[in-house]
C-alpha cells in the first residue's frame, strides 16, 4: 500500500507526508459500504462532501444539502472507516452567519458522527470563522479556488487563479494556513499556479483538477469510478465504468425475472 504509513491516519501525517514528499489520496465517500473499499485500498482521506447533493441526492447543485442530511451520510462512513480520515463538509448556510454559528455546525457534525475534521470553503473572508473552529479543538481543511458553494457569484464551474487571479489564490491559501488549517483543497486551478502556492505554504495541498504539483489529489469517486454515467470534468480519470457494469447487471436481473429463470432452486428455500 502507497500512501502515509499510518494505522489510523491524522491530521499530523498530513504535515510529515508534505515534508517527506509522500502523496496523499483523498475521496469523497457519503455510504459505508463505499468507505469501507476506500479505506482498505489505503485512502488516506474519506471526504464526506457536500457533492451528495449531487451524486447522490441528484440535485443541480449542492447548495440545498443541509446539516442533517449530511449527519446521515458521515455517520455511515465513519463507521465504516478504520484507517482513512474522516472530514465532512460545512454546508451553504451553515457557517456563513458568524463564527459561532460555524462553530455550532462543526460540533455538532463532530459529536452525532465520529468524524475527525470539517471543511470549509472560503479563503480570507473565511479565516475568522476557521480560527474560531480551530480554538474550539476542531481540526479544519479549507477548500478555495472554484468553491460550488458560491457557483452563482463565481459565474459557474470556472478556473480561478488565472492571471491576476493568482494573487487572490495565494493570499487565500495564507489566509487558510495562517488560521489554523491542517490542509486545503485547491479545486479547478491551472498547475502551475497550484504548485506554486504549494510550495509557498507548509500545509497540505489537496487538488481536484489543480494538475500534479499539489500534494495529494482528491476525486468524486461516482466521477472516478464511473457510476456516473452523465459528462464529467476534464481533470477526472476514470478508473471504472461501475455504472455500464450495474446497467447490465440491472438487465440481466431483470431479464431473468421476467424469464422465471430467477430464483433457481438452490436460491429457494425447503
Ligand atoms: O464536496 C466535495 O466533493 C468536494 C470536493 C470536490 C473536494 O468538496
Amino acid at each position: 500500500m502507497s500512501g502515509i504509513s499510518a494505522k489510523r491516519v491524522r491530521t499530523r501525517h498530513f504535515f510529515e507526508a508534505k515534508a517527506a514528499g509522500t502523496p496523499i489520496s483523498a475521496l469523497t465517500s457519503y455510504d459505508a459500504l463505499s468507505a469501507s473499499i476506500f479505506d482498505e485500498a489505503g485512502i488516506d482521506m474519506l471526504l464526506v462532501g457536500d457533492s451528495a447533493a449531487n451524486v447522490v441526492l441528484g440535485r443541480d447543485t449542492t447548495l440545498s444539502i443541509t446539516v442533517d442530511e449530511m449527519i446521515v451520510l458521515a455517520k455511515a462512513v465513519t463507521l465504516a472507516a478504520r484507517r482513512a480520515l474522516v472530514v465532512v463538509d460545512l454546508p451553504f448556510g451553515s457557517y456563513e452567519a458568524s463564527p459561532q454559528q460555524a462553530v455550532a455546525t462543526s460540533v455538532q457534525i463532530m459529536k452525532e458522527t465520529g468524524a475527525h475534521a470539517v471543511k470549509i470553503e472560503g479563503g480570507v473572508e473565511r479565516a475568522d470563522t476557521i480560527r474560531a473552529i480551530v480554538d474550539a479543538g476542531i481540526p479544519v481543511c479549507g477548500h478555495i479556488g472554484f468553491t460550488p458553494q458560491s457557483e452563482h457569484a463565481l459565474g459557474g464551474p470556472v478556473i480561478q487563479g488565472r492571471g491576476s487571479g493568482a494573487d487572490k489564490l495565494t493570499r487565500d491559501a495564507r489566509a487558510v494556513e495562517a488560521a489554523g488549517a491542517f490542509a486545503v483543497v485547491l479545486e479547478m486551478v491551472p498547475a502551475e499556479i497550484a504548485a506554486q502556492v504549494t510550495r509557498d505554504i507548509e500545509i497540505a495541498t489537496i487538488g481536484i483538477g489543480a494538475g500534479p504539483g499539489t500534494d495529494g489529489q482528491i476525486l468524486v469517486w461516482q466521477d472516478a469510478f464511473g457510476l456516473n454515467r452523465g459528462k464529467t470534468a476534464r481533470f477526472v480519470r476514470h478508473y471504472a465504468n461501475l455504472g455500464d457494469s450495474l446497467l447490465d447487471a440491472a438487465r440481466a436481473y431483470a431479464d431473468d425475472v421476467s424469464a422465471r429463470s430467477f430464483p433457481a432452486a438452490e436460491e429457494s428455500y425447503e
